[in-house]
Formats: C-alpha cells, sequence, structure tokens
C-alpha cells in the first residue's frame, strides 16, 4: 500500500525543505558500508539551495506517519515516501548493507546541508525492518553539534556513533537478518535525519512465518488511517496526475557531482537526547495465541499499509467494527 503513501503526500512534497543526509554508515570493519534510504551519492554536496542540494534530504515527522502520509523512514523531495522493502532490497542487491553485532559502534556519516540539518540527532530501531514498529531506542555518541537542531555550519560532513544494543534480533528483509536504523534531529521545520539498513552478524538468513509477524495496528488507529484516506483520495490523485507533467519530471531530475567534506565540528554544544534504553526486543514475538477466528486478510481495501492480519487482542467485535466500517467506506 505504499503507493497510496505516495499519492496523498505529492501535494506535500513540494513545500518542504530538509536539510540533512546519511551519506556513508559503518558498521563492521571490512563489511560494506550502507547509505541512506533515499540518498543519491551523485547529488551535489557543495551548496544549500533546495535544488539540487537538498533533494535527497528526508524529513520524518510522526504526524504524517500516524495520518499514513508516509512510513516511519519519512519522505524526501525527489521521491516523496520513502518505500524502505524496496530501497534495502536495492541495497541488498547493491552489496552495500553494513554489519553489526551486539553493541557494534555504527560511524554514521551525515551531510548537513544547513542550518536546521544539525544536532542533537536521537536514533532508534526497527528490528522488523518496515514494520512501523519502534523497537528500541539506541545510544548516540559525538552527536552532530547542535541546539534544537539549529547551527551555523552548512554544507559539512559530521560523523556520530550509534551504538546497537545488546539484545537485538533483525527479521526484515528478504534475508531475514535486516533492521532499520533511523535517525532524526529536533529541528521544528523537520525533523530530519534518515534511515539505513543493518544486517546482523550474528545471525544467518531466515525465513519468516506470517503466524509470528507483530502488529501496530488496534481499531482506532485502523479507522482513523481509512478515513483520511478516503478524504485525501481525490487530491491525491490530482497530485499524481500533476506529477506526471514534462515540468513535474524535469525537476525531479536532478543530478550533479558528489563534493562531500569532512571537518571539525563547529562551535554549537554537542548535546545528547534522553532516551530510554534497553526496551526488549519485541521481534518475532507471537501474540496472536488464540486468536484463531482472525480471518482479515483480504478484507483491506480501504488503503491501510499496516494490514489487519494481526489483531493481538483477539477481539471479535473489534474484527466486526472493522469490517462494517470498510463496507460503510466503499
Ligand atoms: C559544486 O561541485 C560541482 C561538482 O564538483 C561543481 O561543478 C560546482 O561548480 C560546485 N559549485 C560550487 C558553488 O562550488
Ligand atoms: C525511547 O525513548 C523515549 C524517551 O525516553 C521514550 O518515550 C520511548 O518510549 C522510548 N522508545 C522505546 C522503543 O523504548
Amino acid at each position: 500500500m505504499s503507493s497510496f503513501k505516495v499519492l496523498s503526500m505529492a501535494a506535500l512534497v513540494a513545500v518542504a525543505s530538509a536539510h540533512s543526509q546519511l551519506i556513508k554508515i559503518q558498521g563492521k570493519a571490512g563489511s560494506p558500508a550502507s547509505v541512506g534510504l533515499g540518498v543519491d551519492l551523485n547529488i551535489a554536496r557543495n551548496c544549500t539551495t533546495i535544488n539540487p542540494c537538498q533533494q535527497d534530504s528526508t524529513i520524518i515527522r510522526d504526524a504524517e506517519i500516524q495520518q499514513n502520509i508516509v512510513n516511519e523512514c519519512g519522505r524526501n523531495e525527489i521521491e516523496g515516501n520513502i518505500d524502505i522493502g524496496e530501497k534495502t532490497e536495492n541495497a541488498i542487491a547493491a552489496g552495500a548493507v553494513t554489519e553489526a553485532g551486539p553493541g557494534q559502534e555504527l560511524t554514521v556519516t551525515l551531510h548537513q546541508v544547513n542550518a536546521d540539518g544539525a544536532g542533537p540527532y536521537a536514533c532508534d530501531l526497527i528490528e522488523q525492518g518496515n514494520t512501523g514498529i519502534i523497537t528500541q531506542n539506541l545510544t548516540v555518541k559525538n552527536n552532530v553539534p547542535g541546539a534544537n537542531g539549529f547551527s551555523q555550519e552548512k554544507f559539512k560532513d559530521f560523523e556520530m556513533t550509534v551504538v546497537m544494543p545488546q539484545k537485538f534480533d533483525c527479521t526484515g528483509a528478504s534475508t531475514g537478518n535486516i533492521c532499520t536504523v533511523r535517525c532524526r534531529n529536533n529541528a521544528q521545520a523537520g525533523p530530519f535525519g534518515g534511515c539505513f539498513p543493518v544486517k546482523q552478524t550474528n545471525k544467518a538468513a531466515q525465513t519468516n512465518n506470517a503466524k509470528t509477524i507483530p502488529t501496530k495496528s488496534n481499531i482506532k488507529a485502523v479507522l482513523a488511517q481509512v478515513a483520511v484516506d478516503q478524504k485525501d483520495f481525490n487530491d491525491a490523485v490530482a497530485a499524481n496526475q500533476n506529477a506526471g507533467t514534462a515540468e513535474a519530471k524535469a525537476a525531479a531530475k536532478v543530478i550533479a557531482e558528489s563534493n562531500g567534506q569532512v571537518s571539525a565540528a563547529g562551535t554549537f554544544p554537542t548535546q545528547t537526547v534522553s532516551v530510554q534504553l534497553g526496551a526488549a526486543a519485541t521481534a518475532p514475538a507471537n501474540n496472536n495465541g488464540g486468536n484463531r477466528g482472525n480471518n482479515n486478510a483480504g478484507a483491506n481495501r480501504g488503503g491501510n499499509g499496516a494490514g489487519f492480519g494481526g489483531n493481538q487482542r483477539g477481539n471479535k467485535q473489534q474484527k466486526r467494527d472493522i469490517l462494517r466500517a470498510l463496507r460503510m467506506g466503499n
């Protein structure tokens, strides 16, 4: 259902300008480097202009995620919604997924385009890859200098260190052993940042089981999402048609040479966001015990990317409500 997300966010993209990119992430020594999902390394890094230098920087807003406009990795100007699954598979194919085991320190190179791409950045983990479930917060060391996402730095690269937890269980992507790490700052115009894939070293490729996939959906969220999607549908169709015009296509075709620069931190403070660490890894915990009557798969007509398959509460009334709402809405 990510295509619907792309449609509904198209109208928003024009007004967004975003101000940092995750251009290189190095985990275990000798393993490949990852690149931020949706980041195009061919785009110039020596300017602060929206076009080209901000085209691939990512904005990740909780409100947009909740409204089903984007997924948990947000959007950028070139692509709209960052399709985590697609980008991760592309990274696997390109041999560009860094590796990490428990406690591994990841060196994350962040390119700050302009003032509000500054720190502090906070990072978290999606152990199932792209389910929208943030399973743990991560420790960030050597944060990008800044306060409230602002500093006077521009077109400069910073290296921060993101530490993988002692306990985690990556189950994402086709290989079943890839997590997504997400980092974002606290700029009011943002938050800006991005996501990248990490392959778990102490775990072989595995095949997932549909019955053990957890869910984040509940009846309230599902119905709210269906209502928003239905309301937005006509505007989204129009935005999609506009995005196909020659002018819009030309604007999206932004390729310039990369010119990364690394420099010392500026005079802004280096802060650390206080987060709660050590949440139990929630990966493939099967919460569906006893919930055998849940036949909602296939009833998903309302544009619901999260799917209805994992009704953790096994609540029959809840299922009836969902099905009734879908029937009324369609
Ligand atoms: C930025 O880098 C590109 C590619 O190296 C170069 O063509 C361009 O002149 C540079 N622009 C500025 C403002 O330095
Ligand atoms: C991350 O830290 C924040 C701030 O302490 C907390 O509200 C949130 O629940 C934590 N998330 C997880 C997944 O532990």
